[in-house]
């Protein structure tokens, strides 16, 4: 802990940043203490005060007094106008090699002594990758806005503008905006709830189409709901459907009731490893299409799947990496607990004639088909569940690829997995989400 300097003067340390938390402050160790410092960027170095210490943990929060070295080369214009208000993605102060050296950092620290990380594939591009923009509908100098939470307290940031999200998507949010007024549809006040719109979802295709999808509150009117979607669909030609979710949940749930159409079509045709889906408006599918593609291909090419492969895709979502593997000729069960994902996932496998069935459930079922020679996971953050685990070392596959959004349930499961008899050959990191802290991690284990 600092020592006071001098009378009546903050009491100050000096810090060098090594790394970089989730929200972007540099963080470097001082006697055995993480001190995070915003806008400290790996390499530099800064007198800091001390803001809050962890009662729970060696970790202090601190404010920059003076600096003491010069800008770091890694130091980065951000691009987005909401930067620093907008909890989005809070990397972008940080040049993209920067940003990957610290995704590497820390998918190696997770994973310890069990594997050697390979340096994180880029993303194709570090800025307009997002293909699924999800805004809060708030108030702007009084007027209807679509942005996000701000990052550290409960207020509404206007989000116009975002260099993240695909250009049509932020062309589309100010169609929105300029539809929503003209049939005076309202933002909802969540503390009153009075208002209607909640949140508005902005899904593009590769090929620039858009689908939306307004989320109100269930007793909107409506003709203010027909009249919003009309103005939008005139304005906006490539809106090619727009669909309202009635929701009323005050857990922040998207989903409640199923969408019902306002104009054109309820689904967006993009394609999922290259198979054509029909996706809609609120159904999980990776932001950044492009980058996971290249995952889905990664994990086939590991699989070194023939038309022999007996395959599990757990956690399949709407099927890429089940699609992957299909195409490379093996028969594959996908096992997935949303049931309209698999609904999309059994029509795209059937019209594209893939060798894929759809099993509704949790990942735990994968204990029923023992007789396979490849297992694929790919949970969500908080990792697999121990009985999954089980299963797949139960089962007779002599290769388990784990595909990761949590580094740190990642390593946990690895070193279970690793007791359990497996062997890691391959730990490739994927960054499909730049200006964040988010990184994907490909894992191959053997028997
Ligand atoms: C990280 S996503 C991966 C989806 C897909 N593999 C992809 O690449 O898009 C995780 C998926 O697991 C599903 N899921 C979460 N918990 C589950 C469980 N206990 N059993 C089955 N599926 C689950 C979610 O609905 C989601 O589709």
């Amino acid at each position: 802990m600092p020592e006071m300097s001098a009378v009546g003067k903050p009491p100050v340390i000096a810090v060098t940043a090594a790394d970089l938390d989730d929200d972007g402050a540099g963080v470097g160790t001082v006697d055995g203490r993480q001190w995070h410092v915003p806008e400290l960027v790996p390499g530099e170095s800064a007198e800091v005060a001390a803001v809050h210490h962890s009662p729970h943990q060696p970790a202090s929060w601190g404010r920059i007094v003076a600096r003491t070295s010069p800008p770091s080369a890694d130091r980065a214009r951000p691009v987005c106008p909401a930067f620093g208000r907008c909890g989005g993605c809070p990397w972008q102060h940080v040049a993209y090699p920067a940003q990957l050296a610290a995704k590497h950092r820390r998918v190696q620290r997770a994973l310890g002594d069990l594997a050697a990380v390979a340096p994180p594939i880029a993303a194709p591009s570090p800025i307009h990758y997002r293909a699924k923009g999800k805004y809060v509908a708030g108030r702007t100098d009084g007027h209807l806005a679509l942005g996000a939470w701000a990052r550290d307290r409960h207020a509404f940031v206007d989000t116009a503008g975002c260099q993240l999200v695909v250009p049509a998507i932020d062309r589309v949010r100010g169609a929105i905006v300029a539809a929503a007024a003209g049939a005076r549809l309202a933002p909802a006040d969540e503390r009153r709830r009075t208002g209607h719109l909640r949140y508005a979802i902005v899904r593009a295709a590769r090929d620039g189409r858009v689908l939306v999808g307004l989320v109100v509150h269930g007793a909107t009117p409506p003709a203010i709901m027909a009249a919003t979607a009309a103005a939008l669909t005139a304005a906006a030609p490539e809106v090619v459907g727009v669909v309202r979710l009635d929701n009323d949940r005050t857990d922040g749930g998207l989903l409640d009731q199923p969408p019902t159409p306002l104009a054109g079509a309820m689904t967006l045709d993009d394609q999922v490893a290259g198979v054509p889906v029909a996706l809609g408006a609120s159904e999980f599918a990776q932001v950044n299409p492009a980058q996971a593609d290249a995952l889905y291909a990664h994990v086939a090419a590991l699989a070194e799947a023939t038309a022999a492969t007996r395959a599990v895709d757990v956690y399949a979502g709407l099927g890429g990496i089940a699609f992957a593997l299909a195409r490379a000729g093996a028969t594959v069960t996908a096992i997935e607990r949303d049931a309209s994902a698999i609904a999309a996932l059994t029509a795209a496998a059937t019209r594209a004639g893939l060798a894929v069935t759809g099993e509704v459930g949790d990942a735990a079922r994968l204990a029923g088909f023992p007789a396979v020679d490849l297992v694929v996971v790919n949970p969500p953050r908080k990792g697999c569940s121990p009985a999954t685990l089980a299963a797949a070392t139960a089962s007779s596959a002599q290769r388990l690829i784990y595909v990761s959004c949590g580094p740190e349930s990642l390593g946990r499961d690895l070193a279970a997995l690793v007791a359990a008899g497996w062997r890691v050959d391959h730990a490739q990191p994927f960054d499909l989400m730049p200006a964040t802290s988010q990184i994907e991690t490909v894992v191959r284990l053997v028997r």
